[in-house]
């Protein structure tokens, strides 16, 4: 069932494209989000809303903590991410107007059924995104969107967390859509370049020679950090978490803008650190922050592996390893910026002779407490 790749997570990292195209597909009719999933919690459900939690553990948290910038940006609903072995135990404020979004793959991780059930007893709507049909959180849930990501064998969640992103950047367009909080055009515009994304991840991928090498390379690293911004910001924890859990190698991810308060004191020369870089084309703010905090860690001799923007000139002076990704909307780049960072964790792993299916101490699906 590998269908020739040496490994299920080989494979699944090769369907990411897919992830997003079947996520999104039948939900996008020219300018308008169309998610007939979400009638079940009612007529006009979403105007009548004051925030938005989303429970989640590991990668499922990451993928939701990208999320809430865009559901924030777009909706103008406040919309957090909480743990959800955290969640139920610090008595949360939930009301009638709280949607209390659950995140899960598998739809059977304990901690997060958990925290669906205590938000239902306390008087919040539950909504399930999940990838699989009929699991039990989607069953508890008073709505369910799916992920169409397909079954997700090998331990490691990597084509889910893209498909996992896809719909909540669905959920976040489609609450805009209702509340009026999105001009038409650019609700337009996002959707058409939306619909480019599986192609781009797709041109993302053929980096996978190049990273083996890169991979082959450092196969003895001990440690590896991640910085990023924004919605790079839980794309260099994903990273970390990836590398950790089948590498097998201390790694760190980091809000780039914390270095100076204290993780700076890591670096020392010869440290790997991926930066995941936003486009300088849409932002004037945050790229050349970023280019200072490359400067600054390049400086105490880290060995900077930078993922931005193909021919970002900015970034090329500074970097040992430049990995580029074609142009898209600043939301979009998350869903491109992590696939080198898969391989990454995957090339590393098989260099060590690792099984990537199966790491140690891990299982697929998390159904104890
Ligand atoms: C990481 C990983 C885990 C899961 C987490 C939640 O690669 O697989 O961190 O993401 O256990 O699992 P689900 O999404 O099934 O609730």
């Amino acid at each position: 069932e590998k269908g020739g790749w040496p490994s299920f997570m080989a494979k699944e990292i090769d369907e990411d494209p897919e992830a997003v195209a079947n996520t999104l597909r039948g939900r996008v009719q020219h300018d308008t989000v169309v998610l007939p999933d979400l009638d079940a919690l009612g007529d006009d459900y979403f105007t009548g809303i004051d925030r938005v939690v989303i429970v989640a553990c590991g990668t499922a948290a990451y993928s939701a903590q990208v999320g809430v910038y865009a559901i924030e940006e777009w909706s103008r609903i406040p919309s957090v991410v909480e743990l959800a072995h955290e969640f139920r135990y610090r008595n949360p404020v939930l009301t009638e107007r709280t949607l209390v979004v659950s995140m899960s793959q598998s739809g059977e991780t304990m901690d997060t059924l958990m925290a669906v059930r205590y938000a239902k007893e306390r008087g919040a709507k539950t909504l399930s995104i999940c990838n699989t049909q009929g699991a039990t959180i989607p069953r508890e849930s008073d709505a369910v969107v799916y992920t169409h990501a397909g079954p997700e064998v090998a331990v490691a969640s990597t084509k889910a967390f893209l498909a996992q992103i896809t719909a909540l950047y669905l959920l976040g367009l489609y609450a805009a859509q209702v509340r009026g909080t999105l001009d038409a055009e650019r609700r337009a515009e996002l959707l058409t370049e939306f619909q480019t994304i599986p192609e781009k991840v797709r041109t993302v991928l053929d980096v996978r020679p190049r990273i083996r090498e890169l991979a082959n390379w450092m196969a003895d690293t001990r440690s590896v950090l991640y910085l990023g911004r924004n919605v790079g910001y839980p794309i260099a924890l994903e990273g970390a978490l990836k590398l950790k859990e089948i590498a097998y190698i201390h790694a760190e991810g980091f809000a780039a803008g914390e270095l100076k308060h204290g993780p700076i004191a890591l670096i020392e020369p010869g440290q790997p650190v991926f930066v995941i870089v936003p486009s300088p084309r849409h932002d004037d703010t945050l790229h050349p922050k970023i280019v200072s905090n490359i400067q600054e860690i390049r400086a105490r001799g880290a060995r900077v592996l930078a993922i931005c923007e193909a021919g970002d000139a900015a970034v090329l002076p500074y970097a040992d390893e430049v990995i580029g990704v074609p142009p898209t909307e600043p939301f979009f780049e998350p869903l491109l910026a992590v696939v080198p960072l898969q391989v990454f964790a995957i090339e590393l792993a098989t260099a060590k002779g690792l099984d990537v299916d199966q790491p140690r101490n891990l299982a697929k699906s998390v159904t104890v407490e």
